[in-house]
């Protein structure tokens, strides 16, 4: 970046990811800014996020050679370059023309495992022909019909996606007032139901076709959308139609830890969906180390919600995450810039943790310890 500054370049987007949002605004209109950007209630969940990321504190270690790193990763039994991925974020077109294309090629082009939404704008397998052979994974949110659900999961499968994240945080939306001011749902507009519409379990479930009655297709998607009745036996049924890893989104108690580990599943991701579902919940990198020694190793622990930048990846791997999921900072980098946007993203995620590593005396996630970080007192 320097010596491009020499010859007069500077970066397009800043460095700072976290203001990536502000000028994101300036792009996306109200509604679908609101929609990105906004969270549950008064927004004290998402608030509770920076505030338990920024409670805990990196104390460095000097005179340790950390010419050489590398940030490789073991996870869900793939080695993959960095301890990084792409969150499921749905309905990217109303973020970018391009949408979930351009969002998996940048990922794909780095290496970083993207994970693509049930809820996408773009159908799945549109979205794995761009990637190549690149890792995918499938995010479900877990549709009331069965065979819509046995469906999706044959598609994934067929289209090369290897890993199944399953997102119990939302079986139905949380309480979002700026998009409750606005009156405005993706959904309703025609987007983020791609794979939907284009699924022959989905259409068979339809009184007419869907390019004849748009408005009675989203009325039947909105109807299967979520299931608020599924419990934990439920899980036998997703475990018997997918014969890769299961990783269960949005585990924040130690207790559903262990009952994950107990349903057979190989992971949970400890996120509370940005803040965007339970106002008043707890920031997530305070539910992790629970629920990091409840799954002890039975279980492979993801993080996400409130990670904006190197140091925060920094600290969730410390606290035991193996893996962390980067969200909104990509969803601003796509309304930017499309690819372009979401790699520099990565980009300066990946470098900032490099340096972070490097100048607290580690060579690569493995050596992160509870023991490189102090909790201020709230
Ligand atoms: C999301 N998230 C999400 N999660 C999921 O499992 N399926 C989805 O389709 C979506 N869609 C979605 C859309 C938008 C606009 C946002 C901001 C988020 C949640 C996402 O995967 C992740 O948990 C959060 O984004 C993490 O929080 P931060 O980093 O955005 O604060």
């Amino acid at each position: 970046i320097y010596l491009n500054g020499m010859a007069g370049t500077r970066p397009r987007l800043p460095t700072d990811l976290t203001r990536l949002e502000e000028l994101a605004e300036g792009t996306l209109g109200p509604g679908p800014y609101g929609y990105v950007a906004g969270s549950a209630g008064d927004g004290s969940t998402a608030r509770a996020n920076r505030a338990a990321l920024d409670r805990w504190r990196i104390v460095p270690r000097v005179l340790r050679d950390v010419h050489e790193r590398d940030l490789s990763v073991e996870v869900l039994g793939r080695r993959i370059p960095a301890p990084l991925a792409l969150a499921p974020v749905g309905v990217m077109s109303v973020m970018h023309a391009d949408a979930e294309t351009a969002a998996a090629r940048a990922a794909a082009a780095r290496e970083v495992p993207f994970i693509l939404s049930s809820a996408s704008s773009t159908p799945m397998e549109q979205v794995a022909e761009a990637m190549g052979d690149a890792e995918r994974w499938f995010q479900l949110y877990w549709p009331k019909d069965p065979e819509v659900a046995g469906s999706f999961l044959a598609r994934a499968r067929a289209a090369g996606y290897t890993v199944l994240f399953v997102t119990l945080d939302t079986p139905m939306l949380g309480w979002r007032p700026r998009d409750l001011d606005h009156a405005y749902l993706p959904f309703l507009h025609g987007v983020g139901t791609a794979n939907y519409f284009t699924d022959p379990a989905f259409r068979q479930g339809l009184a007419k076709p869907v390019h004849e009655d748009p408005e009675g297709a989203v009325r039947h998607f909105l109807g299967l959308f979520g299931d608020p009745a599924k419990t934990w036996p439920d899980l036998a049924f997703l475990r018997e139609r997918w014969d890769g890893p299961i990783v269960l989104k949005g585990v924040m108690h130690p207790d559903d830890a262990r009952r994950a580990a107990d349903a057979g599943v190989d992971g949970v991701v400890v996120s509370n969906h940005g803040g965007r579902q339970v106002a008043g919940s707890v920031g997530a990198a305070d539910a992790l180390p629970r629920v990091v020694q409840a799954a002890g190793d039975r279980l492979t622990v993801l993080f996400d919600s409130g990670v904006r930048g190197g140091a925060d990846v920094y600290k969730a791997l410390a606290l035991g995450a193996s893996t962390v999921l980067l969200g909104r900072p990509y969803a601003y980098g796509l309304a930017l810039e499309g690819q372009a946007g979401v790699d520099h993203v990565i980009r300066c995620v990946l470098a900032e943790l490099d340096l972070a590593l490097a100048l607290s005396g580690h060579t690569g996630p493995g050596s992160l310890t509870p023991g490189d970080l102090v909790r201020e007192s709230p």
